[in-house]
């Protein structure tokens, strides 16, 4: 006889009336009448198990009664379709074999605090909360790499390792190079993105990034993962087009695909409906206007921080454009603009609900001179950059990227209070465990 096929749970509704073979954990167990009832969780989804006394030998049904919380388990058991399951199905056990007996599990159905859990992460993933919000990243990544697929992009990763900055040297992690000196974990993959754009177009790179952020608010990790496409010949308003379609796509995609995921969070989903081009711009200038209205006023040349970030959003029902910023609060590579030069052709996308900026991104100088001076400007080795400044010689274009957090877009998307709940492991500026 052929032993019954491993299967999924979430595959289960496919194999009613069979017998089949279940891997998984104790996710809970009742008993009520000589029959226990184990909630079985296998990651693909949580099945009810059913051992009745009169179908297993008297050890199986003992072992069953005292199995701790996330044992690990193979059952062997048939598949039977009731309509009040969650699945819509059932397993009737024949035989269960336990590989490990858990220790008592520090994760109780009561309240733990935050920092407890942020201890227990390595456990933690295993609740339905976790779950959902893991899924809806899978998908939101899995979205934004199929439309830039499907748009003719192609992927070409930058490296981690770097010998220089591009987002400012305060915020740098350092680590020791062999012979070569210092090297830095990279802020993001652009610089390199630039190069890749002049040789196939249009490109994107998707990786982790790090800051060594001294800030501790609910939008910053220390290492995150960032998705940024770079385009050769795009202008400014041909990136927030890009992205504005990318953005939409992406949320769209999540609604269709997790909406058990969001329903699971509570998460409510009228504002993300919403989510279609075309996205309201307003400058840097007209968003300074709105804080001023509402009483938060803010000097001319100063970047906002996540309040000024909120009460601008909070004026739309979409994410909202905020370009044309002060060249002063933005990175070297800002391309100014020709009639305002004290400007630069930089847009970020403000999420709404209070999420903040999800996207950073604008026109690329592509002056040699201008560079040139501008890495002067900002007291940047002129040397370490000669790559980069070849970019510049050799066929420069106009040309426009951004990069997209993933972490801040799982946290608008799920609803999420805190950034660190949308990355498995997260890396905050007080945490490096587990
Ligand atoms: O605005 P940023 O710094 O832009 C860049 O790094 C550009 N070089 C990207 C490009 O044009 N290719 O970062 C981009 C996005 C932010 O909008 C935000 O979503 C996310 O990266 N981000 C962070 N996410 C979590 N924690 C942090 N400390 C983050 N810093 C930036
Ligand atoms: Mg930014």
């Amino acid at each position: 006889m052929t032993p019954p096929p491993w299967v999924f749970i979430d595959l289960l509704t496919q194999y009613v009336g069979q017998t089949v073979e279940l891997r998984g954990w104790l996710y809970t167990r009742r008993s009520s009448g000589g029959i226990h009832f184990l909630l079985v969780r296998d990651g693909t989804g949580v099945v009810q198990a059913v051992i009745n006394a009169k179908e297993v030998d008297a050890a199986t049904f003992d072992r069953a009664d005292h199995l701790p919380q996330e044992s690990s388990l193979i059952l062997t058991g048939a598949v039977r379709s009731d309509k009040r399951a969650p699945g819509g199905v059932e397993v009737t056990v024949r035989a269960l074999v336990v590989l490990q007996e858990a220790d008592p599990y520090p994760i109780t159905p009561k309240e733990h605090g935050v920092e407890f859990l942020m201890d227990h992460r390595h456990l933690w993933l295993r609740s339905p909360r976790q779950h959902a919000i893991m899924r809806v990243r899978a998908e939101v990544i899995r979205a934004a790499t199929a439309y830039l697929d499907a748009q003719g992009f192609l992927r070409v990763d930058a490296p981690i390792l770097t010998p220089a900055s591009v987002e400012g040297t305060t915020t740098l992690f350092e680590t020791a190079y062999f012979d070569l000196g210092t090297a830095y974990l990279t802020q993001s993959g652009q610089l390199y993105n630039e190069a890749a754009a002049m040789a196939f177009g249009r490109v994107y790179c998707y990786g982790p990034t790090f800051r060594a952020e001294k800030s501790k608010t609910r939008r910053h990790l220390t290492e995150f993962w960032m998705l940024e496409p770079e385009v050769a010949y795009l202008d400014l308003d041909g990136y927030m087009d890009l992205a504005e379609g990318f953005v939409s796509a992406i949320v769209q995609d999540v609604l269709r695909n997790r909406e058990r995921e969001l329903a699971l969070l509570e998460r409510d989903l009228a504002p993300l409906r919403g989510v279609k081009p075309p996205f309201p711009r307003i400058s840097y200038d007209e968003a300074l206007e709105i804080l001023k209205r509402a009483g938060k006023p803010m000097p001319w040349g100063e970047d906002f921080g996540g309040d000024e970030e909120t009460v601008i959003s909070s004026h739309f029902d979409r994410p909202v454009f905020v370009h044309h910023y002060p060249a002063a609060c933005k990175a070297f590579y800002m391309q100014p603009d020709a009639t305002r030069p004290a400007v630069v052709l930089a847009a970020d996308l403000l999420a709404p609900e209070g999420y903040g900026e999800i996207i950073g991104g604008g026109q690329r100088i592509h002056d040699l001179a201008l560079l040139e001076h501008r890495l002067a400007e900002y007291g940047l080795p002129r040397d370490i950059y000669r790559w980069y400044l070849d970019l510049r010689r050799y066929g420069a274009v106009p040309h426009s990227g951004f990069g997209i957090g993933i972490e801040r877009t799982v946290a608008w998307i799920c609803g999420l209070d805190h950034i660190r709940e949308a990355i498995p492991f997260p890396r905050l500026i007080n945490r490096l465990y587990p």
